[in-house]
């Protein structure tokens, strides 16, 4: 596998949680995986670097370094150790403009782990090449394009995993001869997109399978309303592309054990979610005598970013101050969202708590304390934290889109499976609908508990999916073997 993040190493969202998990879930069905991802500043801890190996991409040449993790017998990290790409302060770019050389980035990200795969494997032959995201969307190219190159992986099946169609690694035409690709990588049925290159439409067209990471987010991006551009591209590869759910890591995410939480607790003892209640509240600094622990916590953790509902959420603050709830905001990302929240929060500083950082025990704390979680997200591939919160005995408040949209079923009176609350079309106005019926109905103990038990029986391990996973890669294999036949 190919990545630009993976947990616990290096993350910022979702994407990092799916390919620490993935592989693990695959070694439990008896494969071995190694996943390559850049040595970023602050990665030390992977181990030290190997010798010195030179990595060529049309006109960038890298002297890079292997760091080599053996996680388990079957499962290896493998960090490329490229200061001069790698070493700086983020992964994509710097106050939220990117880096003006991240094709040359990622591109040698690619060329590096497929040279690690062909120089570096043991004797066993590599069966697929697994890359996921923009990021490590010129593998697929580089594996098809310059196949003699790759003797040993060449016959290998390629599957690119589609984790979000709004990032699509775009770069001005000039880059097809300056990474060394021939110019039938830039055509419409390949990576050429409005006469740009995009690293994403590489990806999904030089694969022999695609997938993505909810059966709803792949028939929503077959349509214009979703597809960010790339429906037409993505209809024509309907045979060879399907939405498998992402699983979570239930060891990580487990109620009854995380060492980030301050209290712990399960289905059948609840005492311990109220105990992180009031954790929460006292980090946060909010009110927290009996009317205050009685009044539901809505808590939120998420990149700031338009997708996550940000700016219906900033629509309707007004009204949603004026709800009989509290709030706990944890993020970071554009700067209008953090100027907004950081206002809100001194606007109402009983009532609404906001911290704005990157922070995995607040993440933890914040599943556990709060007793809705808010995801009005305007698409969302998956989403993971919604599954985390039913694990966390907290009821979701989603948007009707994507793998939100595949995992909650929304509560109405007849509904008995119910574990959480939907919204359907997502506008201010419904958002602030849908969050008094949940406020409403946490007064009604009964029918509450009933909704949080629900969620916390839920499974959402990675086994299932992780199956599926390997039928497509059995699909893929197969298909590459006819690919390269001649
Ligand atoms: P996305 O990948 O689009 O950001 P997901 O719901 O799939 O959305 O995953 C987000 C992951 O990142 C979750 O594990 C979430 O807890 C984590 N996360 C996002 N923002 C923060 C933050 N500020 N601090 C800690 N964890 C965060
Ligand atoms: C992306 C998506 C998110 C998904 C995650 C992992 O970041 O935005 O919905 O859960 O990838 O696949």
């Amino acid at each position: 596998m190919v990545a630009s993040e993976v947990s616990p190493w290096a993350k910022t969202g979702g994407l990092a949680d799916v390919t620490g998990a993935l592989p693990e879930a695959l070694e439990a069905l008896g494969h071995r995986t190694t996943i390559v991802l850049p040595r970023y500043r602050g990665l030390d801890a992977l181990g030290t670097p190997g010798p010195v190996e030179t990595i060529r991409l049309g006109r960038f040449v890298h002297d890079v370094r292997f760091v080599v993790a053996d996680v388990t017998s079957d499962r290896r990290v493998v960090a490329v150790d490229a200061p001069a790409l790698f070493d700086r302060d983020g992964y994509y770019g710097k106050s939220g403009i990117d880096f003006p050389d991240n094709a040359e980035r990622f591109g040698i990200l690619a060329a590096a782990a497929l040279h690690f795969a062909e120089t570096h494997a043991d004797e066993r032959p590599i069966d697929v090449v697994h890359a996921h995201d923009w990021q490590a969307g010129l593998v697929p190219v580089l594996l098809q394009t310059e196949a003699d190159a790759f003797p040993r992986i060449r016959r290998a099946g390629i599957v690119f995993t589609i984790h979000n169609l709004a990032y699509q690694g775009l770069f001005p035409r000039e880059i097809v001869p300056a990474l060394g690709l021939p110019w039938s990588v830039f055509a419409i049925d390949t990576g050429e997109f409005w006469n740009q290159l995009s690293f994403l439409k590489t990806g999904i067209t030089y694969s022999d399978f695609v997938t993505t990471v909810s059966p709803a987010y792949a028939r929503e991006t077959r349509t214009q309303t979703f597809g960010a551009g790339m429906e037409g591209v993505l209809r024509a590869r309907w045979d060879r592309y399907v939405g498998i759910l992402n699983g979570i890591d239930t060891r990580v995410w487990d109620p009854a054990t995380a060492p980030l939480l301050p209290a712990h607790f399960d289905a059948n003892d609840l005492s311990g979610k109220a105990a992180n209640k009031r954790a929460l509240l006292d980090r946060f600094g909010l009110a927290r005598g009996d009317d205050a622990l009685a009044r539901p916590v809505i808590g939120l953790v998420s990149r700031l970013v338009e997708q996550k509902g940000l700016a219906v959420i900033e629509a309707a603050s007004e009204a949603l101050a004026s709800l009989d709830a509290t709030w706990v905001f944890v993020g970071t990302g554009e700067a209008r969202f953090e100027r907004f929240l950081r206002e809100w929060a001194a606007r109402y500083p009983a009532r609404v708590g906001v911290h704005i950082g990157f922070d995995e025990a607040l993440a933890h704390l914040v599943e556990a304390g709060a007793d809705l979680f808010l995801m009005p997200s305007t698409f969302e591939p998956c989403g993971l934290n919604q599954m985390y919160s039913l694990r966390y005995g907290t009821v979701p408040v989603v948007s009707a889109v994507g793998g939100l949209d595949d995992t909650i079923r929304p509560y109405t009176t007849r509904a008995q499976h119910a574990n959480g609350f939907k919204i359907r079309r997502l506008t201010p106005e419904s958002l602030v609908r849908t969050l008094k019926q949940a406020i409403r109905l946490h007064d009604d103990r009964d029918t509450w508990l009933r909704l949080v038990r629900a969620g916390m029986a839920a499974d959402h391990s990675w086994e299932t999916s992780a199956r599926e996973y390997v039928k497509v890669y059995r699909r893929a294999r197969l298909d590459a073997v006819r690919r390269t036949a001649w």
